[in-house]
């Protein structure tokens, strides 16, 4: 497939139909942000229900790492549904899930000795890593940041601070979170430049928050993604994570990094943190760990995943599908798919670089490897964000074949799958650019 084949009007007739019996059956609590229903996917190509194939840069949210229905993933999956389906790992044994934790152990960055713990979404692998981080330390508090997502549980929606329709309606929430800005450069909160700032937000920590509100020694961990996802793709400038590593282990905090969107190969690198050159204490792991298949993960220094038996458990966390499906992924990842992430995310970014040139409202363009997102803004000189343009330049593309998302409040999202070829690449970028011409001028 080289482009888009778009034959109906959108939404086409089944579409509609389907559409038509969503909106009397299924959660009205979900976001389409526009009419796709989707019937079948094949790498990067998605076919609606109508016939219309679209160019997916979206991955179903950065998940189907491998593109859609890999022959390694699915052919994986289909061998084990023939042996075994279900046992559940928390009170019995498989061979799969101890396989796949002995490989997530022995990938995760840092020579200490690791265990994994398995559940089904990346908020239930934060969910397990706020409960580890409480039984570990026996502190109360903990560290998240402005907009930061960690997922919609009660504990990893208490850690999330992204948007209020998220919490709305849902407190009390787990007490004890203090939500502190994220190094978000573009928009510094504090209204500094790196590198002169001398890393401010980091230092302000220890110099305002510990000495005013925060007591540090009960503090029970950090939670932190590596590169800001739902909140903007945000990379934090050098230096960030290891300085607030460095506060973190003075005073016994446990560093927590969320890789659930920035891990699994999409930035490059198997994780994102590889980048800043900290080893966490904690990682969570979802979304790309199985190219779509429900997983999460969260791993941990043998020496502070010392809860007891019975202290907490998921029926079907670490199903032996899913972990088939992780392993076969890893292997991709591993054999050349981080690889491509790196060289097209930098032919994407230069592309989208490019584009800047030409159209006023790319304020910022940013990420790493596949992980990249444009900033949209009405004026680069003010920044003043371009909100209402993201979903007009969203629909156009969708209306055109190509399929993106948004993350923060007025950025577009790029995260296709790792196996993405440089003429998808190319395809959307030039669908992008008509769609800003059409929505910009
Ligand atoms: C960084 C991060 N953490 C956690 C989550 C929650 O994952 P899930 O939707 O699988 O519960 C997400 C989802 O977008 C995420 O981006």
């Amino acid at each position: 497939m080289k482009s888009p084949q778009i034959k109906t009007s959108l939404p086409g007739p089944l579409a509609k139909k389907m559409i038509k019996l969503d909106k009397s059956f299924v959660s009205p609590s979900y976001t389409r942000v526009y009419p796709l229903v989707v019937e079948k996917a094949k790498g990067l190509w998605v076919h609606d229900v109508d016939g219309n194939v679209f160019l997916d840069f979206t991955a179903g949210i950065a998940t189907n790492s491998t593109g859609h229905c890999h022959p390694k993933v699915v052919k994986a999956i289909k061998s084990q549904a023939d042996r075994l389906l279900h046992m559940s790992g928390t009170d019995f044994y498989y061979t799969p899930q101890i396989i796949l934790a002995e490989k997530l152990a022995a990938m995760a960055p840092g020579r200490s000795a690791k265990r994994v713990y398995f559940g089904n979404s990346g908020a239930e692998a934060v969910e397990a890593a706020f409960k580890l981080a409480r039984w570990h330390t026996k502190r109360e508090l903990n560290i998240a940041f402005f907009g930061a997502f960690h997922g919609r549980t009660m504990g990893a929606l208490s850690l999330t601070a992204s948007k209020t329709v998220q919490k709305k309606n849902y407190n009390p929430l787990v007490p004890g979170i203090t939500h502190i800005p994220y190094a978000y450069c573009y928009r510094c909160p504090y209204n500094l430049t790196y590198p002169q700032c001398g890393l401010h937000c980091v230092h302000w920590v220890e110099d305002t928050l510990f000495r005013t509100t925060v007591p540090p020694e009960e503090v029970a961990a950090i939670f932190v993604e590596p590169i800001q996802g739902e909140g903007g793709y945000i990379v934090p400038p050098p230096g960030f994570h290891k300085e607030l590593y460095k506060i973190a282990k003075k005073y016994g905090i446990l560093y927590v990094a969320d890789e659930v969107q920035s891990g699994m190969g999409r930035t490059g690198k198997m994780f994102a943190m590889e980048h800043f050159g900290v080893t966490a204490d904690i990682m969570a792991l979802a979304k790309g760990i199985a190219s779509g298949m429900p997983l999460g993960a969260m791993i941990a220094k043998t020496k502070i995943m010392n809860w007891e038996a019975g202290s907490h458990a998921s029926t079907f966390g670490g199903n032996p599908l899913s972990c088939q499906a992780a392993m076969a992924t890893i292997e991709l990842l591993e054999n050349n798919l981080m690889k491509n992430a790196e060289k097209q995310g930098t032919r994407l970014s230069n592309g989208l670089v490019e584009l800047q040139k030409t159209f006023e409202c790319m304020g910022d363009v940013r990420g790493k490897g596949l992980m990249v997102a444009v900033e949209l803004v009405k004026n680069r000189e003010t920044k003043e964000p371009a909100t209402d343009m993201r979903p007009r330049i969203i629909k156009r593309a969708f209306e055109k074949g190509l399929l993106l998302l948004g993350c923060g409040e007025n950025s577009v999202r790029f995260c296709p799958a790792l196996t993405v070829k440089p003429g998808e690449v190319d395809t959307c970028l030039s669908i992008f650019e008509e769609a800003l011409k059409e929505v910009a001028g």
